[in-house]
């Protein structure tokens, strides 16, 4: 069993200007990546193609959101298959700004990774626990409700395209990074409810990342865990940082 270490860049609702976009694929380009880390770079929609034609070969680029239906009267929305025919190969599917934000249920975020994964697309599924939840000792249960939405609509091998970013929402932007021992403790039950839902294999082979406001400082110490396969990056994906937690292995 080998996962590949994987550090995906969520941009969010950034840059703002073209400026700033050009100077931060500039960074990426000549950087000097550790090429056994999957890199994934998480743009607004508007400007994933341009970030697809500038980025360096072995970047990916991946959509932040997609609908589950592929074609249709759905104003503003954007379809799996759409991205898949525009060479973008990732989405990011069920982060908590999506789920509190736009109301998205689990069960809308499972349909949506079916439909995404039905378009050949690779799935970033974003679960994790609001502060009061954690506090009230209901992390696995939710983390766990949110994840069965999902284990009901995959096949077996619907698993080797989704990776599973763990992303606690008290550590979202806010500077509160997850322990060591929370995020471990986290990731292992994840993988363990995948043995027992689906299957040790699937367990065994997902990725399981973190997501919380890692950065340079604190992602070599998590990068070291055994159930943290990798990063989902906010903030510090739009600086020159984001260079160290790609390479935080090293
Ligand atoms: O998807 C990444 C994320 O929500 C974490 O954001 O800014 O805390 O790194 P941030």
């Amino acid at each position: 069993m080998s996962r590949q270490f994987f550090v995906g860049g969520n941009f969010k609702m950034n840059p703002c200007s073209q400026a700033e976009k050009i100077a931060l694929v500039k960074i990426l380009n000549e950087a000097d990546l550790d090429p056994s880390t999957e890199v994934i770079l998480a743009p607004p929609s508007l400007y994933l193609i341009p970030l697809l034609e500038t980025v360096k070969k072995g970047i990916k680029v991946s959509a932040q959101n997609c609908f589950n239906k592929n074609s249709g009267a759905y104003t503003g929305e954007i379809s799996p298959t759409q991205l898949a025919n525009a060479g973008i190969p990732f989405v990011i599917l069920g982060h908590s700004e999506r789920r509190t934000l736009f109301h998205e249920t689990s069960e809308l975020v499972a349909e949506k990774t079916r439909a995404a994964l039905d378009a050949s697309l690779s799935v970033i599924l974003c679960v994790g626990e609001t502060l009061q939840e954690r506090e009230s000792g209901q992390t696995t249960a939710v983390v766990e409700s949110q994840l069965k939405a999902v284990v009901d609509l995959l096949k077996e091998n619907d698993w080797s395209k989704v990776v599973i970013a763990y992303e606690p929402v008290w550590a979202i932007g806010t500077g509160k990074v997850a322990t060591p021992a929370q995020a471990q403790e986290t990731q292992a039950e994840i993988r363990s409810y995948l043995s027992k839902a689906v299957s040790p294999s699937v367990a065994a082979n997902t990725r399981i990342i973190y997501g919380g406001s890692v950065n340079a400082k604190n992602c070599r110490e998590l990068a070291t865990l055994p159930d943290v396969d990798g990063f989902l990056v906010g903030g510090a994906s739009l600086k020159p940082e984001f260079v160290d937690i790609v390479n935080s292995r090293r």
